[in-house]
């Protein structure tokens, strides 16, 4: 029987995720049966949900991961024995078999990827869930408008990087983000096309936004939840639209905000859209054949910051969960 290394779950995280809360171990890998493949997982996606999925108890849209068990999520590799039609020898697949070094995929859960439309890389960040997020969350969630002024939290990372970017190459007419420290920040307006980032860290967010945005924003994509989204909401415009998409503010320390700031939802009449991307499958080709049009013409920048080694998969979780990200956060696991 083949064997792999993988990531363990050795501990639930107190309330702040540390890189020992996880360790390396071996695992079995199952023989090959009809329409499953032997992949050699190359890259591996960094994600906040991860964090999220090693708290004890269900959630409502994905299975916990439980002590002594692998994590999974997106990796990419190349396939090296195959017993399925759809997965030839030397064809590279994404899968949801990541924190591995090898897996066994079902070619039903796995999605070959054509190199010629965009590189390895960018089939987990501009071309794959983080770049469909940032388009989902945009256009059939956030109904983006040509000329709206659009405000992004967590700006830079790899969503809200895409967001920022999609967002103008859409036709919107401002793009607002905040996101964790200058050089971040700097990055965002020099070379994504933000027109303005608000510091976070450094700036009162609160007290910077209404001087940025002071006709009000249309469109709000919020990653980050809390205090920022308690002071974008006071920035809406009246009808404005909120698309949530994530909260990685609830992983830290800080209190949160009261619910009773809600009732801004309905002095400005807003529209709050929660949403999960993989309820959008169906916007996928039209997705891939645009943000593949703006790689080649070299509109959008597609960063990642890369781990290396599947013994820097924890540390680098921990880094993306307290900024260290410039964009996509992937650790590589072979060439
Ligand atoms: N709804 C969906 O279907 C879906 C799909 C994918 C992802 N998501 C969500 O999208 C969001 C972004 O995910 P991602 O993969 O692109 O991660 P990411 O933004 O690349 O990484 C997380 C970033 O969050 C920021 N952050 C951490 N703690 C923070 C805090 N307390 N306050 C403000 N910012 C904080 C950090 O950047 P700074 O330097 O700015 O602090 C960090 O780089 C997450 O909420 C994720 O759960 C949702």
């Amino acid at each position: 029987m083949k064997q792999t290394t993988a990531v363990i779950l050795a501990a639930h995280p107190a309330q702040t995720f540390v890189a020992s809360d996880l360790t390396l171990g071996t695992i079995d890998l199952p023989e090959l049966t009809p329409g499953t493949a032997l992949v050699r997982n190359q890259y591996m996606s960094l994600d906040p949900s991860t964090r999220g999925r090693m708290d004890p108890g269900e959630k409502q849209y994905t299975t916990n991961f439980e002590i002594g068990s692998p994590l999974d999520g997106s990796a990419i590799g190349i396939v090296e024995e195959s017993a399925s039609e759809l997965l030839p020898v030397g064809s590279t697949v994404r899968h949801r078999l990541g924190w591995r070094e090898y897996a066994v995929v079902d070619d039903a859960t796995a999605t070959i990827c054509d190199l010629s439309l965009a590189p390895t890389v960018s089939w987990l960040s501009s071309m794959g869930q983080t770049g469909f997020t940032a388009y989902a969350g945009l256009l059939p969630v956030g109904q983006l408008a040509a000329g709206d002024t659009v405000l992004v939290t967590g700006a830079g990372g790899a969503v809200g990087s895409m967001v920022g970017q999609f967002a103008r190459l859409l036709g919107a007419g401002r793009v607002i983000g905040s996101a964790g420290g200058a050089e971040k920040c700097t990055w965002l307006t020099n070379e994504c096309g933000f027109d303005e980032v608000i510091n976070y860290r450094d700036e009162d967010f609160a007290t910077e936004l209404p001087k940025l945005a002071p006709e009000g924003i249309d469109l709000f994509f919020d990653n980050v939840g809390g205090w920022q989204f308690a002071a974008a909401l006071h920035n809406m415009k009246i009808r404005g639209r909120i698309s949530m998409c994530g909260a990685v503010s609830n992983f830290g320390t800080q209190e949160q905000p009261s619910i009773a700031v809600l009732i801004e939802a309905v002095l400005r009449r807003l529209t709050i859209t929660g949403f999960i991307v993989r309820d959008y499958e169906d916007l996928r080709p039209e997705f891939e054949k645009k943000v593949s049009g703006w790689l080649a013409s070299g509109q959008l920048i597609d960063r990642a910051t890369i781990a290396e080694g599947i013994g820097a998969a924890g540390a680098g979780l921990e880094g993306l969960l307290s900024g260290a990200n410039f964009g996509k956060a992937l650790v590589r696991l072979s060439d």
